[in-house]
């Protein structure tokens, strides 16, 4: 596996491996990577003849105050791991790379980019569709692949692909969890054991919601007012938003119906997790 650390290299690489006819896919991350960044990796190596990735801590998508300086970086585990996957070019610049001096420009996707978390972490989504962007044009990849896990994220993208006229197909991954359900996130490392437990509730109220959409309730405030019990019964918990929304605009829909997306974010002790799942 090569490790590119600059722009010029990496579009060098990229340019290179798409005149030789490959398909070529992306997955980026921000590194501490864990089963679920790995199962993108895996559905990526199965789907393209080549796969590059990347790991890049984006400085842009932390609001001050926020973990930017104490995000996990296990960059050589990291490595060693998407080797072993079979990726064939890791692009790992620094900060001064990515954003050298004079760089102003940024990408903002109004509306969607200010909801659920976007509403929660003001410029989040700016930095997220900024250093993608970034990303995509480097690498220019056919396919690039995103978790679920990050369903705003995703909708967000998705809208910048669009909007932007990127030319290639965004893929969207299903979320790895733990035996116990906790979906997997970097930020889970924050965790105490006791937290560890507590953070198991916001599968536990999806959960609950997902099986009172199977026994036959589809009005969301209902759905919505189970889903907050269980999560304001939870010691150490502090809900940031339980919401069910078009997976695609993030505005809130009257009624759960096949597509919709529930997805929820609360905060265990200081570690902000989300979650969510897509109604069948
Ligand atoms: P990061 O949090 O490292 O996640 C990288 C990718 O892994 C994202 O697409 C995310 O949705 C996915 N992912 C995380 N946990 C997952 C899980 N349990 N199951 C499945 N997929 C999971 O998301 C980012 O980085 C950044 O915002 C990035 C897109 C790289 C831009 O900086």
């Amino acid at each position: 596996m090569q490790i590119a650390k600059s722009v010029a290299q990496m579009q060098t690489i990229c340019r290179e491996l798409r005149t030789q006819g490959v398909v070529l896919g992306f997955v980026p991350t921000m590194g501490a990577l864990h089963k679920g960044h790995l199962s993108i990796v895996q559905r990526a190596t199965a789907e393209c003849q080549t796969v590059v990735a990347s790991i890049f801590v984006n400085p842009l998508q932390f609001a001050p105050g926020e973990d930017f300086a104490k995000y996990p970086r296990t960059f050589e585990q990291d490595s060693r791991q998407l080797e072993a996957e079979g990726v064939t070019v890791l692009f790992a610049p620094d900060a001064k790379e990515m954003y050298p001096e004079g760089a102003v420009t940024t990408i903002t996707v109004p509306g969607i980019g200010d909801r659920l978390d976007g509403a929660s972490r003001p410029g989040h989504f700016t930095g997220v569709a900024t250093v993608v962007a970034k990303l995509l044009q480097i690498v220019a990849p056919h396919r690039a692949y995103f978790g679920q896990k990050d369903a705003a994220q995703l909708a967000v993208l998705r809208q910048m692909v669009q909007d932007l006229n990127f030319d290639l197909e965004l893929v969207s991954c299903a979320i790895v969890r733990d035996a116990d359900g906790l979906a997997l996130s970097s930020r889970n490392q924050y965790l105490s054991g006791p937290e560890r437990q507590q953070a198991l509730v916001l599968h536990r109220a999806l959960a609950q919601i997902e099986q009172s959409i199977i026994n036959g309730e589809r009005q969301s405030p209902t759905l919505l007012q189970i889903g907050k019990n269980t999560l304001d019964a939870a010691e150490g918990v502090q809900v940031d938003y339980l919401a069910i929304v078009d997976p695609r605009s993030l505005l809130p829909v009257a009624s759960a119906e096949k597509g919709a997306l529930v997805a929820v974010a609360a905060y265990v002790g200081r570690t902000r997790l989300i979650d969510n799942f897509l109604v069948t």
